[in-house]
């Protein structure tokens, strides 16, 4: 079946502005997780909080360094761990209102300096090959209809000693 981008963009774009307008709904994101909800984070995927503590001794020391946050959404995730790791940070999603939030959300917790975003698809990110030391691609490739391309593209833009991309689907 051939995945239509363009209602995937329109989909999130609707569910994520819900999401940012509704205290309900983040009550119950909130109620579903209990303990382990990720609070800093208010993930558009699934994912509990003590999966970002594995990502931190994954990833390790990296200060300075660049993260790559593919399908980024409002770049939660990716903002959380460039604070928690000293990195530098490139969020990059298909849908340019949210690269547009995920920007002012940067800026209001003084990340400007380190922390850039783009609108672009995992497949093709348009990121120099090897620039980054660790990419999250967190609850983003189940709509990629080119998995393997998306793939392909992450060990492209990782370093070589790099051994830090984490994805769930
Ligand atoms: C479930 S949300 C997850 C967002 C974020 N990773 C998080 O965990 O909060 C999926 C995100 O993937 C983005 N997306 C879907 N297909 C994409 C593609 N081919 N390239 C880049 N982003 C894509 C959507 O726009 C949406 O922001």
């Amino acid at each position: 079946m051939r995945v239509d981008q363009t209602q995937i963009v329109a989909t999130f774009d609707q569910l994520t502005e819900l999401r940012r307008q509704s205290p309900t709904l983040e009550r119950l994101w909130q109620e579903a997780y209990g303990d382990s909800y990720p609070a800093q984070i208010r993930p558009n995927g699934f994912y509990p909080v003590e999966v970002f503590a594995t990502l931190e001794r994954l990833i390790g020391q990296a200060d300075g360094q660049l993260l790559a946050d593919l399908g980024c959404g409002d770049g939660g995730a990716g903002r959380y761990l460039a604070r928690r790791l000293g990195m530098r940070l490139i969020g990059l999603d298909i849908s340019p209102r949210s690269v547009a939030v995920a920007e002012t959300l940067a800026a209001d917790e003084g990340l400007s300096d380190r922390a850039s975003f783009q609108v672009g698809d995992v497949a093709a990110t348009g990121l120099p090959t090897r620039s980054c030391a660790a990419a999250i691609c967190l609850d983003v490739l189940l709509y990629v209809p080119d998995k393997a391309a998306a793939l392909r593209e992450a060990a492209r833009i990782l370093e070589p000693i790099s051994n830090s991309f984490c994805s769930g689907m």
